[in-house]
């Protein structure tokens, strides 16, 4: 169960041990017959997307008998989970087995009767419950689900007490990446603006992508939803039969473009309207990809929603399939992406920076060079694909295999350790003059236009997903990247003896010994000893300073 652990939640793992025993127990079944497939991206998404519909979001009073609430809801019928947060107010979401149970509920839920404000009285499933009576007794203490990651102090002192790099990376893994609960609070955020867009669209669904399902999501990072309005149009196709053909009359638009925008216009409009607790609704409509970007206050999340985004739709099956190859893949791409935004090489502002994706896929190029390779090209994978994988989107071929199950595991055995500090060699010393990194062929190749960073879009081969980055930016990295290589290499892999001075990752993650590289500031170069001394002085800072080296994200 080691390496399961980090694909899976800890309820999940929890529930599979019990099951383990439980059938070793009673010596019912060998182990061999244990269902230990790994569930494709689809099978992943439709299953939480039918458990988000089954969900509501309640609005509690702090103080509350959660005995008593249960009871009370129970009646509409059985609840399978709960739990309950902290953000604006104290939340619980309620997931009831049947989907009957939420219109029980929202037939028994009035509309509120404001004395100064008027309600718009648009239902949805996000309520509010209050107490007829105030608490006779003091109730006993919930347990919050914390929807946030680790303080940084709390962070580096964990990293501090790990054994080794390898360990460090599996911790910071560990503290970053989204819960159980954090992961179906996002499904119910798509369900509810599903709920929105439903009432134009009715068979719609809105599906998370990007970082919050392709197994790289940290704690606290953005929602990107995508409206997915072409099942109505698969349904439609099916329809066609006998001598004639149905088609409905529909209102036309010069490109698909201009009905994209459309679509997320109306619906932006009524987010904004109606939605409840939604605010700062922006309707960015020119963008490359146009989007409605709003915050969903009750889950606490910033949100992006665009439609007819099936390519990157297709890109985040293909990370979680990267990411749940191999436990090294998802420990690497952590320690990565959280070492650029502690030093500003990532920024949640848009702009010549790197980008967490373009990140990710750096890191994957990395891992198909090793050898032998850690994770295939994507070539390989598309030659896995059986005839239900094949999709070509907009022309592109986006085939590749959806069955985890098919792709043969590495038999590289390199420690997190090596391949960190290699990683940091390999981009610190590569040509990015002459090359560019394309993850479909695990090559580089010449670069076909001048871009400073290169990084060729696996499925849109023609355009480049680090378009956006500067030389200034690609030369910070850079010069990041070999001084932490030589950093790592400097310090030796294991904790100092006196287990209070930063080594390994937290060193890395300490801004301030780089501070001059990462602020872009050209730096007077002293001999290499003076440079290692003055880098090493600066790391001497008890974990316990609670010093910020992070940035806000
Ligand atoms: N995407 C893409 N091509 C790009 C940019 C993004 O295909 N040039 C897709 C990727 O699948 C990416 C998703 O859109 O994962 C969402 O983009 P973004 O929010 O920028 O990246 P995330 O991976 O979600 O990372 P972050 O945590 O920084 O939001
Ligand atoms: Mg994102």
């Amino acid at each position: 169960l080691r390496v399961a652990e980090l694909r899976f939640n800890s309820t999940e793992v929890a529930a599979a041990s019990a099951l383990l025993r439980e059938r070793q127990a009673s010596g019912s079944e060998p182990d061999a017959e244990i269902d230990t497939r790994k569930k494709t991206f689809s099978e992943v998404l439709a299953e939480r997307q039918e458990q988000a519909q089954r969900t509501v979001l309640i609005n509690c009073p702090s103080k509350i008998s959660e005995k008593k609430l249960l009871k009370y809801l129970s009646s509409h019928g059985t609840i399978k989970n709960h739990f309950f947060y902290e953000t604006h107010g104290v939340y619980a979401v309620i997931e009831f087995s049947g989907l009957d149970s939420i219109a029980s509920l929202q037939e028994a839920t009035s509309i509120p009767q404001l004395e100064d404000d008027c309600p718009i009285p648009f239902k949805s499933r996000i309520l509010t419950l209050t107490l007829k009576n105030p608490p006779n007794q003091a109730s006993e203490k919930i347990h919050f689900h914390k929807q946030t990651t680790v303080p940084v102090g709390e962070l580096m002192s964990i990293l501090c007490n790990s054994d080794n790099v390898s360990d460090q990376l599996q911790m910071l893994t560990e503290k970053y990446q989204l819960t159980e609960e954090n992961t179906r609070l996002r499904f119910l955020a798509c369900s509810l603006i599903q709920d929105i867009a439903g009432a134009y669209f009715p068979d719609c669904i809105v599906k998370p992508f990007g970082s919050s399902v392709n197994t790289f999501g940290k704690l606290g990072c953005d929602l990107d939803m995508f409206l997915d309005l072409d099942d109505i149009r698969k349904n439609a196709a099916r329809r066609k039969t006998g001598p004639f053909n149905i088609e409905y009359q529909m209102k036309r638009v010069s490109s698909q473009r201009i009905a994209t925008q459309r679509i997320l216009s109306v619906i932006g409009e009524f987010i904004d309207n109606f939605g409840p607790g939604c605010v700062s609704v922006q309707k960015i409509l020119n963008a490359r990809c146009p989007l409605v970007r709003f915050s969903h206050q009750p889950s606490g999340f910033q949100c992006d929603l665009t439609a007819n985004n099936r390519i990157a739709m297709r890109s985040t099956e293909l990370l979680y399939i990267y990411g749940s190859l191999d436990p090294r893949v998802r420990a690497l791409v952590f320690g990565v992406r959280c070492w650029a935004r502690t030093h500003g090489i990532t920024s949640s502002i848009p702009g010549p920076w790197i980008t967490n994706f373009a990140l990710t896929v750096m890191v994957l190029f990395f891992l198909q060079k090793r050898q032998p390779p850690i994770v295939p090209t994507l070539d390989q994978l598309k030659e896995l694909a059986d005839m239900e994988d094949k999709q070509i989107i907009e022309g592109y071929d986006c085939t590749f295999v959806s069955n985890l199950n098919k792709i043969k595991p590495t038999e590289n055995t390199e420690t997190l350790d090596l391949l960190l500090g290699d990683f940091f060699e390999y981009f610190g010393n590569f040509a990015f003059n002459k090359y560019s990194l394309n993850i479909r062929k695990g090559k580089e190749q010449n670069k076909p236009e001048a871009s400073a960073l290169y990084i060729q879009n696996p499925f849109e081969q023609s355009l480049n997903i680090s378009k956006n980055v500067n030389a200034t930016q690609l030369e910070r990295f850079v010069s990041l990247a070999r001084e932490s290589a030589w950093l790592l290499q400097q310090e030796g892999k294991g904790p100092s003896s006196n287990r209070s001075q930063l080594w390994g990752l937290a060193a890395l993650l300490q801004a301030s010994g780089m501070s001059n590289a990462s602020k872009g500031i050209k730096r007077k170069r002293g001999p290499a000893s003076e440079r290692i001394k003055s880098l090493l002085d600066s790391l001497k800072i008890n974990t316990n300073t609670g010093k910020r080296p992070f940035g806000t994200q």
